[in-house]
């Protein structure tokens, strides 16, 4: 009680500041998407992802080895798939020379240390854009869960360390683990996008891909932002169906179901800080109406606080090199 208590001694120089601080940004926290594209020497610039690049895999070699001197020893892999190789069922996502299988095998033999994460999901490879298989404007469940229980073990087979099923169908996740166990694939482990809300903040990255729904939008099967215990009931059934890691996505708006995850379940937590959250500050400081480097670290440090233990970040070069 005051005047025996004064808070403001724990805050009135920096070393005291720092001695007390409880939440600290590493360069190991963090897990890097990468876009992928077809071609050679392609460094090819998202417009409405300021700073961030798609590249053609000799490329790629090049920025995962710059990734892994940084400190940055994890990475998210997205393809953008060539219009004409796009159907309904997917049918590319399993082509064992795909562009997602070379991706892998390009970041394994660049760096072979480096921990590769695929992401698994029909978008990319949907004629409809959409994450599934579609019949009469629905997505089909059970089908598609079929495909991405392949589509995983195909990465695996590529050299995939763990797979990123980011397509909400329900029971993907024992379908994976199953197809991972019977393959003999024990240690290929799996991070779950478990509370994957239907966000508006996703628009930058379906430029970067190509992968917009081409009608409807995805309603049926990402959550309602308006919905909260259903994210806790997602992220269980998920760690019961064997996922090791499971997510929140997007990271700023859903702090409050992180926390609650954190909670109520014990496995490694990860967030996903999605494309619109880092256009949103790309612009406003490119106006110069917000410091960027300062709102990028508080956002980041709420993430972290709020029990994330993983955080997928496009600033996650930004905050290495601000670190020095
Ligand atoms: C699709 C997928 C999306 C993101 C990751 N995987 C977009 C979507 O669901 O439409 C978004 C990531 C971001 O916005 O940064 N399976």
């Amino acid at each position: 009680m005051y005047p025996l208590r004064r808070n403001r001694r724990l805050r009135q120089s920096q070393a005291i500041r720092h001695l007390v601080r409880e939440t600290i940004i590493t360069p190991s926290d963090f897990l890097v998407p990468l876009f992928v594209v077809e071609g050679k020497g392609v460094k090819e610039a998202i417009p409405s992802m300021p700073n961030y690049y798609r590249y053609s895999l000799d490329v790629l070699a090049k920025e995962v080895k710059e990734l892994w001197h940084m400190g940055l020893c994890g990475v998210l892999v997205f393809v953008k798939v060539p219009e004409a190789l796009k159907d309904n069922a997917g049918t590319e996502a399993l082509n064992p020379k795909g562009l997602m299988q070379r991706a892998v095998k390009t970041i394994k033999d660049a760096c072979p240390d480096m921990l590769v994460m695929t992401d698994v999901a029909l978008d990319p490879y949907s004629s409809y854009g959409h994450d599934g298989i579609v019949e009469d404007q629905k997505i089909l469940n059970d089908e598609t869960v079929e495909v991405l229980a392949e589509m995983a073990l195909s990465h695996a087979e590529a050299g995939a360390d763990f797979v990123a099923p980011s397509d909400m169908m329900d029971g993907r996740i024992l379908s994976i683990r199953e197809a991972l166990e019977e393959a003999g694939y024990t240690d290929t482990g799996i991070m779950s996008y478990s509370a994957k809300y239907a966000s508006a903040f996703y628009g930058p990255f379906r430029d970067a891909l190509d992968s917009a729904p081409g009608f409807g939008d995805k309603t049926s099967y990402q959550m309602d932002p308006a919905n909260r215990f259903e994210a806790v009931e997602e992220a269980q059934a998920d760690v019961d169906e064997g996922a090791d890691i499971i997510m929140v996505k997007p990271g700023i708006c859903y702090l409050d179901i992180v926390r609650e995850i954190k909670n109520e379940i014990d496995v490694p937590i990860a967030v996903y800080q999605v494309s619109g959250e880092y256009a949103m500050v790309k612009a406003a400081a490119e106006k110069g109406w917000l410091d960027h480097d300062a709102v990028m670290m508080e956002q980041l440090l709420a993430i972290k606080r709020a029990g994330a233990n993983i955080i997928a970040s496009y600033f996650a070069k930004d905050v290495v090199k601000l670190m020095g």
